[in-house]
Formats: C-alpha cells, structure tokens, sequence
C-alpha cells in the first residue's frame, strides 16, 4: 500500500533507508532518492520505466549547498539563480565527479535546481544529501500535480507520497544550459522565455526532440494521455464533423460556437497564462478519466507561458 502522508520525519526515515518517496515541489511531484545511492536511484529508473541514458535533476535546499554537486557556477547561471531560486528553473552545471554516474546519464554535466515548496525546503533542509527526482509519473505519461495522481501511478510500488497540494505551477521546470558563453534553454517551463531574457538577454531555444544530444529526455512523445488526442487552431469545425464521437475539449478561455461536445474544460475564464498552465496536468488526468472517444485541445497564444503549453500539447499527440 502506497500512503499519502504530511509525516516529514517518515519520508526522512525512507530516504535515509534508501527508499524512493514521492515529494510535492511547486512544478510537479517527483518521485526521490539519495543521489549518492546507487540503490535508491536505480529503484527511481525502475520503477518510472525510464531508460538509464536520461539524466536526473538534482534538488537542494539552498544555494550555498550548490557546491556540493557543481564545479562552475557561470556569471549567467548566478544571475538567474538570484532572480529564481527557489523556483522553477533547472540549471545544467559541470558535475563534482563524486555524483554517481546513473543520476546523470553518464554526463560531465548535472541538471539542478532548489524547489519552491516548503515541505519539500523543509525536508532537504535535512537530509545530509541532496535528492535525486524526475516527474513521478510512468514514462510517457502525464506529470502529476496531486498526490492522489502519484498514488494512481504507482499503487504498491512506492512506499509514500509526500503529502503537499496541489502544484501550484503545474507544469515542470524550464531548463538552461551553458555552452561557450552561450545560454540555451533546452526544456520550456514554468518560467516563460521572455522572463529568462528580462534577467540575461536573448538566448538560443533548443526545445527540440529525442535529437537533441543535451536533454535526452525531451522525447518527442511525452506527457501523453491514453484517450487519442488532437491539437488544432479551430476545434468548433472538427467538432461538426466528428459527430458520432464523445468529445472532450480542452480550451484556454470563452465559449465554442459549437455544443455538439461531451465535456469542456476552460483553463482561464479571465485569460490567464499562469492559471491555465496550473491546470493543465489536472485537466489532462481528469479528461483522459472520462472515457471520451477524443480529446481536442485547441491551441494557445503563442507567447509566455502559452509556449510552454504549446509545447506539452504537442508532445502530447505524437
Ligand atoms: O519541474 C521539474 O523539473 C520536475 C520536478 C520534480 O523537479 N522534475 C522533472 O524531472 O521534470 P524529469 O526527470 O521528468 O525531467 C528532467 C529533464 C529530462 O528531460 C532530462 O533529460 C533533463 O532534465 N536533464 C537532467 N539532467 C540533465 C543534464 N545533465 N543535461 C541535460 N539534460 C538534463
Ligand atoms: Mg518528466
């Protein structure tokens, strides 16, 4: 049986056993373990049927702790920290060599960040090792932002979820790397693009796919519901075309013309990129639940967060 607990000295008793605990962070739950341990991090491969070559992000409590897992620390990385941390941003830094090869894929490079939670703060606050924690969802699958989404997963496989709401940004950590003074962003996320450029200045976008050499993990299917999916730019015509099917429709704000659908789902009444990406997760679960015959997302603005949207929406239907 998996609990759901708020129990911090448990989920500390686990991770000092060498246990995988689920952990709330303000992006998505994480499934964690010591990265100094071998066992504990090769249950967080098994148990998330991820491939080994995909690197893990590493989370600690504060920034004078980034020592411990980074050898440089650029100018740049330290301006967005400043502005982020904690927060939803993951920096792709050159690794102490002492972190076990496994958390990193192999890598020279390590991806880390210091999470916005405070029960997820609390308990890094005392561990004496950072944890290692990729999205707490099966490969493929959708990210969880409840606890109750991680306890569907992964029932009798995991001994505890760390009880901490609901995520408030909901959607996973943008990531950026450093390559000969040059600022990449290779995954897009909770924070948008044009924040990043606010703090340092235009940057390469290579939010690319199962191509890209440095983020093995933007797999071109990915955050996928069960239910078949589509992606358009005008759902009401799909809809009168596609009858005799039970549609749900995902949207970011207003009404459809249309009502020839099962279900709605609006993200932001008020047209707010930030609520709606809060739920998109949540929405996903819930209408990949209703035993629909099709879901339609109609596609959002493509600026701020609505890219990082875009984004997942797209990985979503391949
Ligand atoms: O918001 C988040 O980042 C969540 C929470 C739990 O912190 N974590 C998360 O982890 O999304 P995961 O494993 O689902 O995605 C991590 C991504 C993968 O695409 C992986 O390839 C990339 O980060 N990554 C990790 N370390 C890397 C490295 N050294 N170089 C390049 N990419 C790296
Ligand atoms: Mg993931």
């Amino acid at each position: 049986m998996t609990q759901i607990s708020s129990d911090i000295s448990k989920a500390i008793e686990l991770l000092n056993k060498e246990e995988v605990v689920a952990i709330p962070t303000e992006t998505v739950y994480g499934l964690a373990g010591n990265i100094y341990s071998e066992k504990a991090i090769r249950k967080i491969f098994e148990v998330k049927q991820r491939p080994l070559f995909n690197p893990l992000i590493v989370h600690i409590p504060s920034i004078d702790q980034l020592e411990k897992v980074a050898r440089e620390f650029p100018i740049k990385a330290q301006r967005l920290a400043e502005a982020f941390w904690p927060g939803s941003l993951t920096l792709i830094l050159p690794k102490r060599l002492n972190i076990p090869e496994i958390v990193t894929g192999g890598k020279d490079t390590v991806g880390v960040r210091i999470p916005n939670h405070p029960v997820t703060l609390s308990l890094l606050k005392q561990l004496s090792f950072p944890l290692a924690a990729p999205s707490a969802n099966p490969f493929n699958r959708i990210s969880p932002t409840s606890s109750d989404h991680v306890k569907a997963y992964f029932e009798n496989t995991l001994p505890m979820v760390l009880e901490g709401g609901e995520c408030k940004n909901g959607i996973e950590s943008t990531i950026i790397g450093f390559e000969n003074n040059e600022v990449i962003l290779y995954r897009l996320g909770a924070i948008s693009i044009e924040d990043i450029e606010k703090i340092i200045g235009k940057i390469q976008i290579r939010n690319t796919s199962e191509t890209t050499p440095n983020a093995p993990g933007m797999l071109a299917k990915h955050y996928a519901p069960r239910t078949k999916m589509y992606l358009l730019d005008d759902v009401d015509e799909f809809i009168e075309n596609n009858e005799s099917k039970r549609i749900g429709v995902l949207r970011f704000q207003g009404k459809l013309k249309t009502t020839r659908f099962e279900h709605i789902e609006i993200l932001s009444k008020s047209g707010d990129l930030k609520e709606a990406a809060s739920k998109l997760y949540s929405t996903l679960h819930k209408l990949d639940s209703l035993n629909l015959d099709i879901i339609v997302a109609e596609r959002f603005p493509d600026v701020g967060l609505g890219k990082s949207i875009n984004d997942r929406l797209e990985r979503a239907i391949k």
